[in-house]
């Protein structure tokens, strides 16, 4: 690997990038400030994680028989613990500090159905200046009678919670209908009616996951043609909607999902996990009506919060359906093109003046293993492609949110 020269990063006071570049063109007004110096380690944009699950701390490596079976029996009865402030505030602690050991700056997470565990997140997440993109789940039946709310209530406290958080600091708001199991009729109209009311807000869901939900969708809604069309007859399918799984979704819900300019969150180590099918790449990228893909852990469905090892899934579930991305797509996707599906590109997602300096320093030979497997790397794509399949949070050498370092490895 030949290195052209050291490159550096000027934070303003303000946690946004002055400057970056080759440091031999350093300007002069930035020689001689206090540095933090990675030698040769690779310095970029913190990774965006597009849809996590903040209540699903605990429950990672719970082995459900599918997704039904998973959420029922493990899933709800943790979330209902998060009907306590307190709980949720300690925990929120350790989630935050789990994304930033594994790199992760940014989130776009689910609360449970609590507005206690939306205010004790976007609390955390406040006072160490992250973006975070979270809201209360919305969900009225097919659960249990702790985590149901009901449309009205629903409602009040969405909207409740995003008079509060919503542009404060680095925080947005994402209406969070769980699914179409989850949500009387009379709850997705509401979730699409605040959509309409508050159209810089994000919208969050489940969709066409696993073969069992599907079904189940289809006896719910047995007038709409597809699992897709549930979300369109309320108004929930907009280029501000994040849709995750999409795992088995047919050439009519591409082609409409293309069209309203939809996003799908990839979430490999789930799927895989609860067996729910492998998502295809290459289905939803047809260049004739491209679906917009982004890429996320679904902790705790997802059985890792390292965006890495989440990188390295995706690459064997894509091989698996006769696609192979490269290094560089991938990590792509899960800085730059995360943050354009989220609406944050205007402060996150690369390293450019402006921007925030929410950065990982990512360390390409953290392990024996690792550090043999780079003498033979001849390139950027080479030396990423080895993190993406042999790293892990041990490769997160440190991370910043907003300038301000939030981990590292040698002191963690
Ligand atoms: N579908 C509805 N809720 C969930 C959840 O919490 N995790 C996953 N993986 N799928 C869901
Ligand atoms: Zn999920």
């Amino acid at each position: 690997m030949t290195h052209e020269g050291k490159g550096g990063v000027v934070i303003g006071d303000d946690g946004t990038i002055l400057w970056n570049g080759p440091l031999t063109l350093l300007p002069r007004n930035f020689q001689g400030l206090a540095t933090d110096d990675y030698g040769d380690n690779i310095v970029m944009a913190g990774f965006i994680d597009a849809h996590i699950h903040f209540p699903q701390l605990r429950m990672l490596a719970a082995p459900g028989k599918d997704l039904l079976d998973w959420l029922t029996r493990f899933t709800f009865p943790e979330e209902a613990r998060y009907s306590d402030f307190d709980y949720a505030k300690a925990n929120a602690k350790t989630f935050l500090q789990s994304l930033f050991a594994n790199g992760t700056t940014a989130a776009m997470a689910f609360c449970s159905v609590h507005k206690a565990c939306a205010d004790a997140l976007f609390g955390e997440a406040q006072s160490r200046g992250m973006a975070l993109v979270t809201g209360k789940t919305m969900m009225d039946r097919n659960a249990l009678p702790e985590v149901h709310d009901d449309a009205t209530t629903g409602a009040k406290d969405s909207e409740a919670l995003y008079q509060t958080w919503h542009g404060k600091g680095r925080l947005r708001y994402a209406i969070s209908p769980r699914f179409a199991i989850t949500s009387t009729e009379a709850q997705l109209k509401v979730s699409g009616e605040l959509l309409k009311s508050y159209p810089d807000a994000l919208m969050q869901t489940h969709l066409s996951e696993s073969p069992g939900e599907i079904a189940w969708i289809k006896s719910l809604f047995p007038n709409d043609r597809d699992y897709t069309a549930v979300y369109e007859r309320f108004g929930l399918v907009n280029d501000h909607g994040v849709f995750a799984h999409g795992v088995h979704l047919s050439e009519s819900e591409c082609q409409r999902l293309h069209e309203a300019g939809a996003t799908i969150a990839h979430c490999p180590t789930s799927n895989n996990f609860l067996g729910s099918g492998l998502m295809s790449m290459k289905h939803l990228g047809k260049s004739e009506r491209p679906v917009s893909v982004a890429l996320a852990t679904d902790v705790g469905g997802g059985t890792t919060y390292s965006m890495l090892a989440t990188l390295g899934e995706a690459y064997k579930v894509q091989m698996l359906t006769g696609y192979k991305p490269t290094a560089l797509e991938l990590f792509w996707i899960a800085t730059r093109g995360n943050a354009e599906r989220l609406r944050l590109d205007h402060e996150i997602g690369a390293l450019e003046t402006g921007k925030y300096a929410d950065i990982v320093v990512l360390d390409q030979r953290a392990t024996p293993v690792l550090a043999a497997r780079q003498e033979l790397s001849q390139s950027l794509e080479d030396m990423l492609f080895a993190l993406m399949i042999l790293g892990d949070d041990r490769a997160i050498r440190a991370t910043y949110v907003a300038g301000e370092k939030v981990h590292d490895r040698l002191s963690a």
